[in-house]
């Protein structure tokens, strides 16, 4: 088996996180998107690893780098344009040569656990096993309609009227005859090559096609909303633990994780919340589902059910600040020049809400 993770694409619906950063390089509970996925299909045996890479290619090439640290072989492949998912798996056949393979969007956060269904179609005699799930949305997916018998009848993707509630999760998995499919199909109307199409081909051909209803959690983390749920699930995953220093005069809650060289100084933590390591709070609050990345510095001020990102300074912040999203060295701080006005510097599609 190898592993196909796809990490091109542009992740517009993030800006502006993603002007400066590839989606799958947002941690989740201080882990990046794609780093929980390299270790997945690791956790499964599979060693050999092809990554698709578009613009932000330079990145994911220098935080992945030859793969060695997770013990895995990975050789990235050049995607000119997000073509659409089948295109990626097409531009991937000499990777791939005519293993079997499994494919993991590099953006998806699913519940731990899934290795033995990787295991499983090693050995078998399927052509694909795909993985459903239940949503309560299904329009805004691929989705399938199952025969009585539970094997698959058709595939969609984006129907306006969905046969089931049962979407596509980014894990699929394939034999060489995906490379048929792949020849075979057209773009869809959005001039994408639709991976829910060429599995629909390999349905039509005859091909055993074999469906998984996942019943864990799954999040396709495409939207600053779903990074936050995502980061709460992985939160409420991880086992707690203190690596770094807390002095006497701060509370840490229950579920807490303080990494290497975190100071915390007078603050209240409450958990599921992660500290980065070397990160410095001072006369915080830190309030449940947080995630605050390696280098940051929170003094005097709040903050609850929010990702923050690398080198970020929050000082003497005067309202809680929740529900939010903070890039790499942003800074909030406080003045008391008059005019008593807000102040900012943000980037385009920033989002400020006053209140
Ligand atoms: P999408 O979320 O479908 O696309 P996107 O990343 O371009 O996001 P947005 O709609 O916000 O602009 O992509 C799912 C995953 O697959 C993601 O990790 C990017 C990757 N991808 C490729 O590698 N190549 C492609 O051609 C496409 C469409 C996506």
């Amino acid at each position: 088996m190898k592993g196909l993770i796809l990490s091109g694409g542009k992740g517009t619906r993030l800006y502006p996180l993603t002007y400066t950063r590839a989606k799958q390089l947002i941690p989740i509970a201080n882990e990046p998107v794609l780093f929980r996925v390299i270790r997945a299909i690791r956790d499964a045996g599979v060693n050999e690893i092809g990554i698709v890479i578009g613009e932000t290619g330079p990145e994911v090439r220098e935080a992945v780098g030859d793969g060695s640290r997770w013990g895995v072989r990975v050789t990235y492949i050049e995607q000119d344009k997000p073509a659409g998912l089948a295109h990626a798996v097409q531009i991937s056949r000499a990777f791939l040569g005519d293993e079997r393979f499994v494919m993991f969007l590099g953006d998806n956060v699913i519940q731990g656990g899934i290795s033995p269904l990787i295991e499983q179609f090693a050995s078998s005699p399927w052509n694909s096993q795909i993985v459903l799930t239940r949503v309560p949305n299904p329009q805004h997916f691929g989705v399938a309609e199952l025969h009585a018998d539970g094997s698959i009848k058709q595939l969609v993707e984006k129907p306006a009227v969905p046969a089931s509630d049962l979407a596509l999760v980014g894990i699929y998995m394939f034999d060489a005859h995906i490379f048929e499919a792949v020849a075979a199909i057209k773009p869809s109307a959005r001039g994408e090559l639709e991976i829910t199409d060429a599995i629909q081909w390999l349905v039509s051909a005859g091909k055993s096609v074999h469906p998984y209803v996942h019943s864990g959690w799954w999040i396709d983390t495409g939207k600053p909303l779903d990074m936050l749920s995502a980061n709460n699930r992985v939160l409420e995953e991880l086992a707690p633990g203190n690596a770094g220093t807390v002095d006497d005069k701060s509370t840490l809650g229950h579920h807490v994780i303080v990494q290497a060289g975190a100071t915390i100084i007078n603050s209240v933590v409450r958990g599921p919340t992660i500290i980065g390591e070397n990160t410095r709070l001072e006369n915080a609050y830190i309030g449940p589902y947080t995630s605050v990345y390696h280098d940051c510095e929170i003094v005097n001020s709040e903050l609850e059910h929010s990702i923050v990102l690398e080198h970020v300074r929050l000082t003497n912040v005067p309202l809680r600040i929740v529900d939010s999203m903070i890039g790499r060295y942003a800074e909030i701080g406080h003045t008391t020049h008059l005019p008593r006005a807000l102040q900012t510097n943000l980037g385009d599609h920033s989002k400020l809400w006053v209140p």
